[in-house]
Formats: C-alpha cells, sequence, structure tokens
C-alpha cells in the first residue's frame, strides 16, 4: 500500500519547470492585454494634496492613470478587505481607497498603458505633491509605546520570584531586524477579461480561494465571476498568505478598462509588502546549579503597523519545550509607520526561539554545563503550559543522531579553543520547534476505467513539493503506478482548501485524498461484488486495499481488476469528492522538533565567518517524500544561516523608507556560504497526531539554526553578538 509514499520521489512537475513550460502569473497573455505599472508614495506618512498625472497621460500608448480620485467603485468598508489569514484587530489596507499615506511605498497609483515599458516610464511623470506628517518608523526608539494587544499564554507560578531566587542567572536582550522573503517570482496578476465582467485571474498567491473571497468581497463580485489560479509559484515562504495589493490594482485595471491587465511589481515595490516584523526578545532564565530550570521569562516586542496588528507566537515556545516550574510572558506591539508585517517562515518561532537559545546557550556557560546536556536535564517529556503528553516527540533522538554526526563530543568546551590555521573554529547548537497543524480540506478523485486518476484540490503547491504528494499519496491509495496519477491544483474551482501555509498543507491534503479514495474504493467494491462469481463477494470494505490496479481482499487475496469492475458495471469512470476534517482534541500536543549542530569559522584578524558546517536532525513524524522534505529543510538551514550573517531590512528613519529594497543590497547567502549541510529525518511513528502519521515540514527546517550558528560564533570568538545579523563589524566592537 505504500509503494510511493516515504519514498524519495522526484518532482513530477520538475519536468514541467525545468522546460519552462510552467507558467507563472506574470506569464499568461491574452488578446489585447494592457499592462499596470504602480506609482508608489515617498513619503511615510501624511496626505496626497495634488496628485497629476496630466504628463504621464500625454505618452502615447497610455491608456489611464487611476488614482484614489478617479478610481472605480471598490468596497469602503475596511471590513469587505478582511482575508482568512489577516490580523482580526484593524483596518486593512485599501490600495488607492484615499489620499491618506500610511507607510513609504504605499501605492498611490496605477499607470495602464499597451506596453509594460511605456506603462513604466508614464509611472515616472506622475507628479505628487504630499503634506507630511510626523511619523515614527525606529523599533527602538519607540519601544516605550509598544502596547499588549494579544493575551500572551498563561503563566505559571511565580516566576519573578524563581527568578530572583535562582542560583544561576542569564538575563539578555536579543534583537532581529526586520527581514524580507525576497521569494525570487515578483509578486504579479494577470487578469483576463471574458466579458461581461467575469474575470479569470492569474495571480501569484498562497491562497487562491482566499483571493477570490477577497476579490469577491472588496469587487462585489459573484464567486462565479472570478475564478483565481496560480499552478505555480516561485517562493512565497508566507509572502503570499494574504491577497497582495497588486491583484486589488489589477482587478480594478481590468474592470475600469473592460479589457485584459497585467501588472509586475518590481523588485524594490516588493519591500512595500509584508515582512518579519523586527523584534526585541528579552529572556531570563534561572537555574539551579544542576541545571535543572527554575523560571523561564520571556518578554517581546514586535513591529506592527498603524493599521493593523500583527502578532505571532514569540514567547510561549520557551515555556513550552523545556521543563520549569515557574514561566511567563509578554507580547508587545510598538505600531510604526510601516506596512503590516506578515507571516514570514517559522513566524514567531524563528524569532523567539532564535532568542531561547542562546540565552540556553548563555546559562549553560554560566553552569559550565555542556549545551547539549543542558537540553537534555531540562527534556520536557509533556507539554510544559498544559501537562499533555506529545503524540509522539523524538527530540531526544534528533539530539544523539545530530551529535553523532556531528562530532560532538570532540568539542572542546572552551572559547577559542579549536583552530584550523589562522581561523578560529566554533561548534555551536540549538533546538527547533513548531507545530504540526492540519486543516480542514477537500479532495476529488476521477478514476479512469484505463486506470488513470485524476486528483485535484485547490492548495497551492509555493514550490515545496505539494504537487508530488498529492501524485504519491494517490497513487498508493489507488494502487496505481505514479505515472497514472494527474494533479490539479491552486484553482479556485477545485475543492477547497486553506492557504498553503503554517506546514499543514501536507498532513491536510493526504487525508483529504486518502478519505476521498476510500469512497473510489467502496464504489468499486460493490461494483465487484455485482460481477458473476465474484471473488469478493463476501469481502468486507475494510478489509479491501487497492494494489496494483486491482481490489484485493487482505483477508483471502481474492482479487478484480478495477477495469473489469468498472466495466461490468457500465461507467467508465468512478469521481467522488470529500472532505476531511481532523479530531484535534486537547489530549495530545502535536509538534515537531529538530536539534542543530553547526561549525563556523572565523578569520581572526578580518572578522570574516563561514558556516562550514551545519548538521539539522528533524522529528516530524511520517516524511511523504524524503527527497522534497530534504530540500525544504536544507532550503531552510540556507535560510537560517542568512538570518544569522547577512539578512536585514534597513529603514532610513530620517525618511522612513527602506534603504537597501533590493537583492544586491539586502544580502542573502549565495553558493559560496553555503558548505556542508546534513538533514537527518529521525524516524518518529505517530499514529495519535493522524491516521498517516504526517506532521508536515518545512517551517520547522529554519528554527533554531540561526541561534546554533551564533552560539557557535561565541564558541570560536569568546565574543557574545545578540543582534542579528551578526555582521563581522559587531564582532570587532
Ligand atoms: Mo508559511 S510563513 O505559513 O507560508
Amino acid at each position: 500500500m505504500t509503494q510511493y509514499i516515504g519514498t524519495a520521489t522526484s518532482r513530477v512537475d520538475g519536468y514541467a519547470k525545468v522546460t519552462g513550460t510552467a507558467k507563472y502569473a506574470g506569464e499568461f497573455s491574452a488578446d489585447n492585454l494592457a499592462y499596470a505599472a504602480v506609482v508608489a508614495s515617498t513619503i511615510a506618512k501624511g496626505r496626497i494634496a495634488r496628485i497629476d498625472a496630466s504628463e504621464a497621460l500625454r505618452v502615447a500608448g497610455v491608456l489611464d492613470v487611476l488614482t484614489h480620485e478617479n478610481r472605480p467603485r471598490m468596497a469602503a468598508a475596511a471590513q469587505a478587505y478582511k482575508d482568512d489569514v489577516g490580523p482580526e484587530q484593524g483596518s486593512p489596507f485599501r490600495p488607492l481607497f484615499d489620499g491618506k499615506v500610511m507607510f513609504s511605498g504605499q501605492p498611490i497609483a496605477l499607470v495602464v498603458a499597451e506596453e509594460w515599458e511605456i506603462a513604466r516610464f508614464a509611472a515616472t511623470l506622475v507628479r505628487v505633491e504630499y503634506k507630511k506628517e510626523a511619523f515614527a518608523t525606529d523599533l527602538h526608539a519607540q519601544r516605550n509605546k509598544a502596547v499588549v494587544v494579544d493575551k500572551p499564554e498563561k503563566a505559571r507560578g511565580n516566576a519573578d520570584k524563581a527568578f530572583a531566587a535562582a542560583q544561576v542567572r542569564h538575563e539578555a536582550e536579543y534583537f532581529i531586524p526586520i527581514e524580507h522573503h525576497n521569494p525570487m517570482e515578483l509578486y504579479a496578476s494577470t487578469v483576463i477579461w471574458n466579458g461581461g465582467g467575469k474575470l479569470t485571474v492569474h495571480d501569484k498567491t498562497q491562497g487562491v480561494q482566499n483571493v477570490q473571497r477577497y476579490l469577491c468581497s472588496v469587487f462585489k463580485m459573484k464567486p462565479d465571476d472570478v475564478r483565481v489560479m496560480s499552478p505555480y509559484m516561485g517562493g512565497g515562504f508566507g509572502s503570499g498568505l494574504r491577497p497582495q495589493y497588486q491583484v486589488a490594482l489589477a482587478v480594478l485595471a481590468a474592470r475600469a478598462l473592460q479589457r485584459s491587465v497585467r501588472l509586475v511589481l518590481t523588485r524594490q515595490q516588493m519591500y512595500a509588502l509584508g515582512y518579519r516584523p523586527a523584534t526585541i526578545e528579552r529572556l531570563a532564565l534561572g537555574a539551579a546549579a544542576d541545571g535543572t530550570l527554575d523560571a523561564v521569562i520571556h518578554e517581546a516586542t514586535a513591529v506592527t503597523s498603524q493599521y493593523e496588528d500583527f502578532s505571532r507566537n514569540d514567547t510561549a515556545w520557551s515555556g513550552q519545550l523545556y521543563k520549569s516550574p515557574h514561566a511567563k510572558y509578554l507580547h508587545k506591539l510598538a505600531r510604526l509607520d510601516l506596512p503590516t508585517p506578515s507571516d514570514m517562515r517559522a513566524p514567531g518561532a524563528a524569532t523567539g526561539v532564535y532568542a531561547l537559545e542562546c540565552a540556553m546557550d548563555e546559562l549553560a556557560v554560566a553552569l559550565k554545563i555542556d549545551p547539549l546536556e543542558l537540553r537534555l536535564r531540562c527534556y520536557s517529556e509533556r507539554d510544559q503550559h498544559t501537562n499533555a503528553p506529545y503524540s509522539s516527540k523524538q527530540l531526544r533522538e534528533c539530539y544523539r543522531q545530530a551529535a553523532a554526526a556531528f562530532g560532538w563530543d570532540k568539542r572542546k568546551p572552551e572559547p577559542r579553543s579549536m583552530r584550523d590555521g589562522s581561523e578560529l573554529v566554533g561548534w555551536g547548537m540549538a533546538t527547533g520547534v513548531w507545530e504540526a497543524l492540519q486543516m480542514e480540506t477537500a479532495a476529488r478523485i476521477v478514476l479512469t476505467e484505463n486506470g488513470h486518476a485524476e486528483v485535484a484540490c485547490a492548495f497551492s503547491d509555493i514550490g515545496t513539493g505539494t504537487y508530488t504528494i498529492m501524485a504519491q499519496v494517490t497513487a498508493d491509495m489507488l494502487g496505481l503506478p505514479l505515472d497514472n496519477v494527474t494533479v490539479k491544483l491552486a484553482d479556485s474551482t477545485l475543492p477547497q482548501a486553506p492557504v498553503e501555509g503554517g506546514s499543514w498543507t501536507a498532513a491536510s491534503v493526504s487525508h483529504a485524498i486518502a478519505k476521498t479514495a476510500a469512497e473510489v474504493r467502496k464504489e468499486l467494491l460493490r461494483l465487484a461484488k455485482k460481477m458473476p462469481n465474484s471473488p469478493l463477494a463476501a469481502a468486507k470494505l475494510e478489509d479491501t486495499a487497492l494494489v496494483d490496479g486491482k481490489i484485493v481482499s487482505k483477508k483471502d487475496g481474492g482479487a478484480v481488476l478495477l477495469a473489469d469492475a468498472m466495466r461490468h458495471g457500465h461507467i467508465d469512470r468512478i469521481a467522488r469528492e470529500s472532505t476531511n476534517t481532523f479530531d484535534d482534541s486537547d489530549s495530545h500536543a502535536r509538534n515537531t522538533h529538530s536539534a542543530i549542530f553547526a561549525e563556523v569559522k572565523v578569520d581572526e584578524e578580518l572578522g570574516v565567518i563561514r558556516v562550514t558546517r551545519v548538521v539539522n536532525a528533524v522529528a516530524a513524524g511520517r516524511i511523504l517524500n524524503t527527497k522534497t522534505a530534504h530540500s525544504q529543510i536544507m532550503g531552510s538551514v540556507v535560510w537560517g544561516i542568512g538570518m544569522a550573517l547577512h539578512e536585514e531590512t534597513l529603514v532610513d528613519h530620517n525618511f522612513g523608507r527602506v534603504m537597501n529594497a533590493n537583492i544586491a543590497e539586502y544580502h542573502v547567502p549565495v553558493n559560496a556560504d553555503i558548505h556542508d549541510i546534513q538533514v537527518i529525518f529521525v524516524d518518529e511513528p505517530d499514529d495519535i497526531v493522524n491516521p498517516l502519521g504526517i506532521k508536515g515540514v518545512g517551517e520547522i527546517g529554519i528554527v533554531g539554526v540561526a541561534a546554533a550558528i551564533a552560539n557557535a560564533v561565541y564558541h570560536a570568538t569568546g565574543k557574545r553578538v545578540r543582534d542579528l545579523p551578526i555582521t563581522l563589524d559587531k564582532l570587532q566592537r
């Protein structure tokens, strides 16, 4: 039954991608296609006093310039702009809604022209006069004005008292700057005008049905009149969970001109979408001399916009992961004149666990205990918040396997004690944790007599391998070769799915497929039983399986070919659709875990840091595809290296504007920065989390990586840099 599940299956969409036949949102064409370009605000806060498009309109080929003054009708109420995953508190951004400017880079006009170059040139000719207002974009300057919006996780014991009384204490602040997703594919929408107001929207998004609902709500359109598709996505990482403003503007223009329109943002404009919020993390850990924790205090102060309260769980991981009788948390938001932050791979955990895991390393130094040994002494068999057991938790095995693969036992504890020529060598480690989420999802299967199956679901594949795992699960559940399965996804007309995020897609869609495949099997058994002298006459549904194109009794081996059953039943196709829900009771905690070990080499004179080795051992239940899952974790480790050493969105607080809004000056790791990365999947059977034992990977891969590297840098140099990224100037200070 599991010929494909659990194997290293190559991407079924790989051929389409490498040959260029896979089409992305900005590549679809249409007759009479018009091109749009965005004019963005140059101030951070104020009002548009005057906007003059006359010069732009005089350029030959310019069709229209839309502004808040002349745009067609859009919904007025902020409520109409809410989407499935936006913050509950606040008013979503309404593009071109009025003359108010809330952040630098805000779209304030849209030029539509016969050619992209014309639109882009004419956009430079739109003259804008502003009435500027005072603004604030610096988290450090505004931290005292931060407010508590979300109630944090419930405290336990008396953490302040326990911390004050602890034998050994560590207290420090850590900082993560604003970071941007920087997917390779630019945000783009091609809106096809089908006449009669009907639209087909090719959009870059992680949630086609989320975008469809949003557009229907903003433009008061009927669901049947808007079809949203996103079959391929060149990277999302969370930036495409919410509808981005370009889809609203492209639809606005298509409706204004009654014509097909394409809008592709520039790389610079991508920096005025969401981002990982800059966060100040304060950790206070109190322990007994034997390395058992008494108190964990974690307070986070994060950036949000003036118009929406975006917050994620940064702090509660700290009290969940390790055994400690006393714990308390505080989460504050500083409202700045920037766009609303957004989810970015492992939101909350990537930042909060970075701070926790650096603090644990510092505590280990203070205790004179090996950092791995400290984690083992604080190891928690139960979720510390709820005291519930885990559905499964093979974190101990992650530590063991990763430490062995890394050679941790050869580490000399003293900082600056290990060398390689002129380079200082540092070894550091950290723990990672994420949630094993799963969401209600529907799937449709159409099985035809020739043994071909089409499986369909509205989920997106943002590059993670969803096409491939859908094909694997379908092939196994129906007993067909992988090549006989066709996958359709990311089309709003397909069976319902939530946005592709939270690492919940694999578990969610796999169980929807399994449930639907069981319906198909039921129909096949019904047909098979009706055959003369049926070998399955007495078979019960639960005793049957689909194997090698046959429906088989697991009891006595009796079998009927699918084709025969269908032919005898006079049907040439079986189509079934079903929705799967999960029984998410509170009886167990559901998490994924990881252990990361990193080696850095630091040039003693120059301070140049190289991450020469990383081992990341992940326990995430059953791994559906060891190849694509491996790529997910490897990519996350690369990103963790970027988070540790390179990535930082720099805002000029005199202008409230991003200074490095391009991928030349926003540094990300390149090939030369990446050396040896080893990914280990620890066996983690789990029949509680869900029937197939799937927890999902992706986000878990980044959690803890930056901390392991920061800890290794400390071990190499004896210098503790707590604010990311760890650049060489900070080492020299
Ligand atoms: Mo992910 S940050 O939920 O796309």
